[in-house]
């Protein structure tokens, strides 16, 4: 099949780590199949290509195609009620307590239909791709119980097979305990390990996931469903430090953990031992935002350690309900004070990183996937610059081309 495509006219941010934003100057890249062939300056392109189709640009950058690596986007209802009781004093943390939070999305993601389930979380994705995303990660974590996990992770993977879109699944059946086990969370753990290898069987899990919090599990508690996904030789992942020190990132990183996630409390112990295990440390803006934190996370200190930072939207209907990949990328560096290119490195190189996805994914090299974007700027640091604003023209998964 004829299928070596050549996109030229446009600059290049591919985001590779040898020079600033990987920046190519009126660039050129051709594709095979869904592969990267060639990329570079368009001067430099080899004679005598064999070209099938070739797009011709008039200006603008290309990126990698951007990754939002930590989404919660399969569940039923929302929580805007709660968005008002907070506005009144309320706290995140009363809400859960009282029995609302995360278990009112349990009980409205229990009542809906698969179909409804897919409908509306394929919905979200399509604002995700419509700001230049190629790839998600989908948690579960609204089902809690075998059968409704399953269904949340089931739907993850449909997005991926009906969009122009990968989808990395991760279990996170760990966020919270389900009212059948009320006041026996131990217990619940006990299931949820004896869970995951009927989920990993149906090939619905990419890795595990779990909140280590005051509010949810102890790092003992999720100790267990590490070492039952670490036994299937699954990929861990923590949300660790949102509100309180709670020793997550720790434990993550004694796990070799893809990343660790919130991080708003998190100590200087913690960025040590992330940094000596690679564990990527991912940023959520949005929820820190949106539940009015100001306890920042140490971002100083992940940079002076080398812990490579990540940032995506977390979107879910409790904390972040946003699905503005670009917006999070302008809090990043209004809120938490990264730079443009570290909040655009943070959804791309990196994210791929927290995804095991690095060696294919989150970079424009020779090799790698054709996963891109192409924007109406001038330079990459308007992505971040602007808010409120979408100057995405064009977005390429795999080598083919969605929206014109
Ligand atoms: O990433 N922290 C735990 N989980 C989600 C919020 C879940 C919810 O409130 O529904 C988060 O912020
Ligand atoms: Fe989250």
């Amino acid at each position: 099949m004829k299928t070596r495509t050549l996109w030229r006219g446009a600059s290049i941010a591919a985001m590779t780590p040898d020079r600033p934003w990987g920046w190519i100057e009126d660039g050129a890249l051709l594709t095979d199949g869904d592969r990267i062939e060639w990329i570079g300056r368009a001067d430099d392109l080899p004679a005598g290509l064999d070209v099938h189709i070739e797009h011709r640009l008039s200006g603008g950058v290309i990126t990698p195609g951007l990754i939002d690596a930590h989404t919660h986007l399969v569940y039923g209802g929302h929580r805007a009620r709660e968005f008002e009781l907070r506005l009144q004093g309320a706290s995140y943390e009363d809400i859960a307590r009282a029995g609302g939070g995360i278990r009112s999305t349990v009980t409205a993601t229990r009542g809906a239909t698969e179909v409804e389930l897919l409908r509306d979380a394929t919905r979200r994705a399509r604002c995700l791709i419509a700001e230049g995303v190629t790839t998600i990660e989908i948690k579960s974590g609204y089902g809690l119980s075998f059968a409704d996990e399953a269904r949340c992770l089931r739907v993850a993977r449909r997005i991926g097979e009906q969009l122009p879109l990968t989808v990395r699944t991760t279990a996170l059946a760990a966020h919270a305990v389900p009212p059948e086990f009320e006041g026996r969370a131990d217990d619940y753990i006990d299931a949820v390990c004896g869970w995951l290898p009927g989920w990993h069987a149906q090939g619905l899990v990419d890795a595990v996931d779990g909140f280590c919090e005051s509010i949810a599990f102890s790092p003992a508690q999720i100790e267990r469903v590490f070492n039952a996904a670490r036994a299937l030789g699954l990929p861990v992942k923590l949300h660790a430090e949102q509100l309180t020190d709670s020793g997550g990132a720790l434990l993550a990183a004694r796990h070799g953990a893809l990343s660790a996630d919130h991080l708003e409390h998190l100590g200087s112990d913690g960025v040590q031992a992330m940094a000596q295990a690679g564990t990527v440390a991912m940023l959520l803006p949005g929820a820190y935002y949106f539940l009015r934190d100001t306890h920042l996370p140490p971002v100083q200190a992940l940079r002076d350690a080398g812990v490579p930072m990540a940032v995506a939207t977390d979107h879910n209907p409790g904390s972040s309900p946003t699905l503005s990949p670009l917006l999070m990328l302008n809090m990043a560096c209004t809120l938490f004070r990264l730079t443009p290119e570290e909040a655009l490195a943070g959804m791309t190189r990196h994210a791929a990183q927290a995804l095991g996805l690095s060696q294919t994914h989150g970079q424009l090299t020779p090799g790698r996937r054709a996963d891109f974007a192409l924007w109406h700027i001038d330079h990459p640091n308007e992505l971040a610059y602007r808010f409120g604003h979408n100057p995405c023209a064009q977005v390429v998964w795999g080598g083919r081309p969605g929206k014109e």
